[in-house]
């Protein structure tokens, strides 16, 4: 007998799943009809209807596992349609899977706490734990104790055990405090300890400690972070942050006895040649000119036999060339470029023909400016003489034409800068002018006295110093970073506008470009941090670190950003460190009160 089968055709409208769909919407249709639509038509004896009911009858709530394998074993499922069936599965699950990752991801403390609300009122002591993958994505919560926190009752084994089995990359752990008190307890301390400590040896990240109260919350991260702001985030660059690194800037432990050195350095005379500059002839703020002779009596000491000198914040290079000979190889680096031009021409390898130079800078001296123009607009009568304003600006430009090659460029505009500093109507930083003009002389451009005769192995950089510090390795590496707030940026903004220039557009009364590229980090809360990191990817035998002690000035812009102890420990996890230090007054822009401002080097002798 032949059984007849309902074809779709024969049902009525309304049932047909496409028609269906189109009058009630997707969420009209059991899930029979939705796997209807998507094969669009049965076999021979069965139709499509009735196919899809028979899938997700046999296969139920294993559904969402089923494989081309599975699917090819029904009758009626050719290849094709189970590939269909599979990609329509992996398309969902994919797209559910990235809204479902975003959604937790726990990149701030904030986050913790809202995920962790119900602990607010809580009349116990709880310890939870947050497994999280690389991307800082929720894996797992998981309650580790209940009662006081104690060191000898939190084991690393409890914790990092399910790390482990999940494959988490990093931790988060949250305690509340019943009673309100915020501070972290001596046992709070010593559990975090305890922890990070175990999460290092298993290269588990624990990445913050959260103490919890009704209405407010500690984060050991955000604190050692120094840091209030959106901006303490647990994940940078696609780097999940540890605590170890942070502590590891922090904990405290020997303080060196600090070597005082009372002998009289006499500041170098100068070699004042007619009609030549020298590379200390200008002003710059922290240059140590005059310090030369007590930081080379501590290398001569301390780095015998070295053969390569680096000068990773170099300034005005000074520091470097006093080092500057015959097979001592000069690594010289600045994040701005003016200061890159002059290294450039005083600590530069190629040969210059001298007489040529001094034809250029007579033909400069000698351009007679007709017209205002970019400089004189912006700076002209306030920074400099209307006149050298526009003097400045055409020679300037003379440059871009009559130099020959790149090395010749540098060495005319170092003559430039330095004669432009020295008719500056300033207190020897552009952050403002004096507002008396009575510089009047006229700008005059002068040879630079270079002597290059000796060293073909000097290499000039312009580059983040915790950058550059991964691509090089030298004998001696000299750190001489900004110590406070005041960005050199903003200081030297009219040097870098006419070294680069570009003729930005100029803001306020100071009439300063755009510098947001140019920030130090080393002026900012997190110098610690940026400085534990260049420190630990040094690659060097000795380390000489000069930062000042500015004491407790009024003017909190002028304290310095690392305290002695945080620079001792992270120096200390390099190698031995000794302290040399010398009476020195320190060069403040007037405001500030410096009583108590002595001139230290840090000294680190690298262990191998
Ligand atoms: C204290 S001054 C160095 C003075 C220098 N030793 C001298 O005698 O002229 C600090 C220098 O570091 C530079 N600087 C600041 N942050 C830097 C960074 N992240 N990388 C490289 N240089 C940086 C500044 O432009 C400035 O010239």
């Amino acid at each position: 007998m032949r059984v007849l089968t309902q074809r779709i055709k024969d049902l009525p409208k309304i049932d047909r799943p496409r028609e269906k769909m189109k009058l009630q919407g997707p969420d009209g249709l059991t899930k029979s009809e939705l796997l209807a639509i998507i094969l669009g038509s049965g076999i021979k004896g069965k139709n499509v209807k009735k196919l899809s009911e028979q899938i997700i009858r046999k296969f139920g709530n294993n559904f969402l596992d089923l494989t081309v394998n599975d699917l090819i074993k029904v009758k009626g499922i050719g290849k094709i349609k189970a590939l269909q069936i599979i990609a329509a599965l992996a398309l969902v699950k994919r797209f559910y899977d990235e809204r479902e990752s975003k959604e937790s991801r726990i990149l701030f403390a904030e986050d913790v706490i809202s995920l962790n609300s119900d602990l607010k009122n809580k009349k116990k002591e709880y310890l939870v734990c947050l497994y999280l993958n690389a991307r800082n994505v929720l894996l797992k919560k998981e309650v580790v104790s209940i009662g006081i926190l104690d060191k000898s009752i939190v084991h690393p084994r409890e914790i990092f055990g399910p790390a482990v089995e999940l494959r988490a990359a990093g931790i988060i752990l949250v305690h509340n405090h019943p009673s309100g008190n915020l501070a972290p307890s001596k046992q709070d301390i010593e559990v975090v300890n305890k922890i990070v400590g175990a999460g290092k040896i298993m290269g588990i990240n624990v990445i913050d400690f959260i103490i919890m109260t009704d209405n407010n919350f500690h984060s050991f991260f955000k604190n050692l972070q120094q840091r209030e702001d959106e901006l303490a985030c647990y994940v940078s660059d696609d780097i999940q942050y540890s605590l170890f690194d942070l502590l590891e800037t922090e904990t405290s432990s020997y303080i060196p006895a600090t070597k005082k050195v009372h002998k009289i350095y006499l500041t170098p005379k100068k070699r004042n040649i007619a009609g030549e500059f020298q590379i200390q002839s200008r002003r710059f703020l922290g240059n140590k000119y005059k310090l030369l002779g007590f930081i080379e009596d501590i290398v001569n000491e301390k780095c015998n036999g070295f053969e390569s000198f680096c000068d990773i914040f170099a300034g005005t290079g000074v520091v470097g060339e006093r080092f500057n000979r015959k097979n001592i190889k000069i690594i010289s680096n600045d994040l701005l470029f003016n200061n890159y031009i002059s290294l450039k021409a005083f600590l530069g390898t190629t040969q210059i023909d001298l007489n040529f130079l001094r034809e250029k800078i007579d033909l400069l001296n000698n351009l007679e400016p007709e017209q205002d123009n970019y400089f004189s607009n912006h700076y002209g009568n306030t920074y400099f003489t209307l006149e050298n304003a526009r003097k400045i600006n055409i020679i300037r430009e003379k440059i871009e034409d009559i130099a020959i090659n790149d090395d010749e460029k540098s060495l005319l505009i170092t003559a430039l800068l330095y004669a432009t500093d020295k008719v500056a109507n300033t207190v020897g930083h552009y952050d403002a002018y004096r507002k008396k003009l009575d510089s009047v002389q006229p700008i005059q451009l002068l040879m630079p006295n270079i002597d290059r005769g000796n060293n073909y192995n000097n290499k000039i950089f312009k580059e983040d110093a915790n950058k550059l510090i991964k691509k090089i390795s030298c004998d001696v590496l000299y750190i001489d970073p900004p110590y406070n707030s005041r960005q050199y940026s903003d200081a030297y903004h009219l040097l870098e506008n006419l070294a680069t220039w570009e003729k930005p557009l100029l803001y306020g009364k100071a009439k300063k470009m755009d510098r947001a590229h140019l920030k130090s980090e080393y002026c900012l809360k997190i110098a610690s941090k940026v400085f534990a990191d260049l420190i630990r990817n040094a690659s060097c035998k000795h380390i000489l670190v000069s930062y000042n002690n500015t004491g407790k000035s009024k003017n909190g812009r002028s304290n310095a950003r690392i305290k002695d102890d945080v620079m001792i420990n992270i120096l200390k996890n390099k190698g031995k460190v000794e302290i040399f230090e010398r009476d020195y007054k320190a060069f403040t822009t007037g405001k500030s009160n410096t009583n108590g401002h002595s001139e230290r080097v840090f000294y680190c002798k690298v262990r191998e």
